[in-house]
């Protein structure tokens, strides 16, 4: 799906300032893989690592945006749109535990709904408002390409464990938002493939409280999981269209 060099697509990363989206803004500059990334976070002042990107790099062009609010996408993508084309979304954005008090639950007892509006507002809406503000530049795009960054604990035929309601939940819902969006989005002279993608268990704040030491192979750097995801997007087409791929390439089941 992507290129390298001189016919590299624009990207827009959200969730950029840290973890795996960081990670991605540094591969992708590492690999040649875009012309230029636009890169989100909801406070740049708090991005110093992506600020410091910027500064090094004419490639990356910072946005500031809350996904959760449409006022703000439709100032981003008109930011986007005002600089040039866009190829690629990948949005990383997402949200497992907060300082207002969200915690993955362990039973029902625990569930807040006020934590569960948080959860849905940011891991299944926001995915889809994104997708609104970006369509008008995706369909002016020749290789198309919106994917997400779910979790395999939203694949309700994979849960044997239980727990964690609210993320679960919401990312399932993602889930359904993305197959929904793919085919709507595979209809019409220029389809965009939109994917949705299970990064692996990845250590950065979102996982923090639940990983244990640095020991562990089986969890990945976010730089790996970068590298593995966007090995991952090169290798798709628009064939791929409304799947949920691992970072190993493997389907995971919805
Ligand atoms: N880490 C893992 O093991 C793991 C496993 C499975 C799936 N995932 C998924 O992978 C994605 C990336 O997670 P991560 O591990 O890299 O966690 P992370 O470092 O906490 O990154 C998540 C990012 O989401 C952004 N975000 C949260 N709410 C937002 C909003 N309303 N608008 C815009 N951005 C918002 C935050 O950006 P700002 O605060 O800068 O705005 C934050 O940088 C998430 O979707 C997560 O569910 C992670």
């Amino acid at each position: 799906m992507t290129h390298r060099g001189p016919d590299a697509p624009t990207v827009l990363v959200t969730g950029a300032a840290d973890g795996i989206g960081l990670a991605m803004v540094q591969t992708l500059l590492a690999r040649r893989a875009a012309t230029r990334i636009y890169a989100s976070t909801r406070k740049l002042a708090r991005a110093a690592a992506l600020q410091e990107l910027a500064r090094s790099d004419a490639r990356v062009r910072l946005l500031e945006c809350d996904l959760t609010q449409p006022s703000q996408l439709q100032s981003a993508l008109a930011c986007v749109a005002a600089a040039g084309s866009l190829d690629h979304v990948i949005n990383t954005a997402g949200v497992l535990h907060d300082e207002q008090g969200m915690r993955p639950e362990r039973r029902l007892a625990d569930v807040d709904p006020q934590a569960m509006l948080r959860a849905f507002s940011t891991n299944a809406m926001a995915a889809l408002l994104l997708a609104q503000a970006a369509e008008p530049l995706l369909r002016k795009s020749k290789r198309p390409l919106f994917a997400s960054l779910s979790a395999r604990v939203g694949s309700i035929g994979d849960n044997r464990l239980g727990g964690w309601y609210s993320y679960r939940a919401s990312k399932a819902a993602l889930n359904m938002l993305l197959k929904t969006l793919s085919i709507e989005w595979s209809r019409g002279a220029q389809p965009i493939t939109c994917v949705a993608l299970h990064p692996g268990t990845v250590r950065t704040g979102l996982s923090a409280p639940f990983v244990k030491g640095s020991g562990d192979a089986r969890v990945f750097s976010p730089a790996e999981s970068a590298n593995c995801l966007l090995d991952v997007l090169d290798s798709l087409t628009p064939a791929h269209t409304g799947n949920f791929y691992a970072w190993d390439g493997q389907p995971v089941p919805w």
